[in-house]
């Protein structure tokens, strides 16, 4: 597709009608240049749900131990709650959003996700996960053309119709691979990949990459992000960013890290 970003919230970003106005705003101005698709995730308000059904939250590396009443929990409020909420929002400000799971349209074809091998070394079987896989581009091709700015919570569903969880940094730098997307941005409530001092690293290569999440500088949710940033980049994402959403609503001026790595040539790596 041509001029398309694929821009993803973190849950934090979305809960007050505050931040999820500003964020609402940030997607207006730059939907006025480009295509946009809107990935959010939700994981603040899922730990909230299980607290309160007595549910223990489990994760390694920022990917959610999903069983059986966990997945009910996530679909309820990532594909419910939180999404219709910022559908609604964007709908307030005059941008026509549509709601989404990567279930709809095959937007992602998922599977089941291997045993997954934790950057301690350990592997951990993540239950009712997802790996994107493939999808196509024809439903959010329509979309966009007619003007509409797909909002995609991140469920997928497998082939044989079982509902998946996947983390919506993986999902999110799935599509703007498979999409051809120039730019993948993903906002947080962190500027950017921070330093033990808490300073923005500017730019991750590679090589720092890989030092930040074996040493543990980066952990739980970062390394997440920055595996799906990586995939991304390497499939040919041209620009790939890691901001805040917390400083301003708009999304080009926040402070961040810049993800620097190569293309792979003819790769259509999904790699998470
Ligand atoms: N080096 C680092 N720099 C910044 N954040 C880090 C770092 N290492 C670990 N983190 C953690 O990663 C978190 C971001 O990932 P997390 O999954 O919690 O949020 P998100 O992906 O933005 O939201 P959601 O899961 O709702 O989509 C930060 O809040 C922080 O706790
Ligand atoms: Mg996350």
């Amino acid at each position: 597709m041509s001029a398309l970003t694929v821009l993803k919230f973190g849950g934090e970003l979305l809960e007050t009608d505050e931040r999820r106005g500003a964020m609402a705003t940030a997607i207006r101005r730059m939907a006025k240049r480009t295509s946009v698709v809107v990935v959010h995730g939700g994981g603040r308000e899922v730990d909230a749900d299980m607290a309160v059904h007595g549910i223990e939250k489990r994760a390694v590396d920022g990917l959610r131990i999903t069983d059986a009443p966990t997945l009910d929990i996530v679909v309820g409020v990532l594909a419910g709650r939180v999404n219709t909420r910022l559908v609604a929002t964007l709908g307030s400000i005059g941008v026509h959003a549509v709601g989404l799971t990567a279930a709809d349209g095959d937007i992602a074809s998922v599977r089941m996700a291997a045993p997954y091998a934790a950057a301690d070394g350990a592997t951990v079987d993540l239950g009712f996960v997802g790996q994107p896989t493939g999808g196509g581009s024809r439903l959010i091709e329509m979309l966009c053309a007619a003007g509409f700015v797909p909002v995609v919570a991140s469920i997928g569903a497998s082939d044989d119709g079982q509902l998946l969880n996947v983390n919506a940094d993986t999902l999110a730098g799935h599509l703007a691979a498979s999409l051809g997307a120039d730019r993948l941005l993903i906002a947080g409530g962190t500027a950017g990949v921070l330093d033990p001092d808490g300073a923005t690293i500017p730019a991750v290569d590679d090589a720092l990459m890989d030092q930040l999440i074996g040493d543990g500088r980066a952990s739980a949710g970062m390394v997440a992000k920055l595996v799906a940033c990586r995939a991304a980049a390497r499939s040919g994402v041209a620009r790939v960013d890691i901001v805040t959403g917390k400083q301003t609503d708009n999304l080009d001026t926040s402070a961040g890290t810049r993800i620097e790595v190569p293309p792979v040539g003819g790769s259509e790596s999904t790699e998470s």
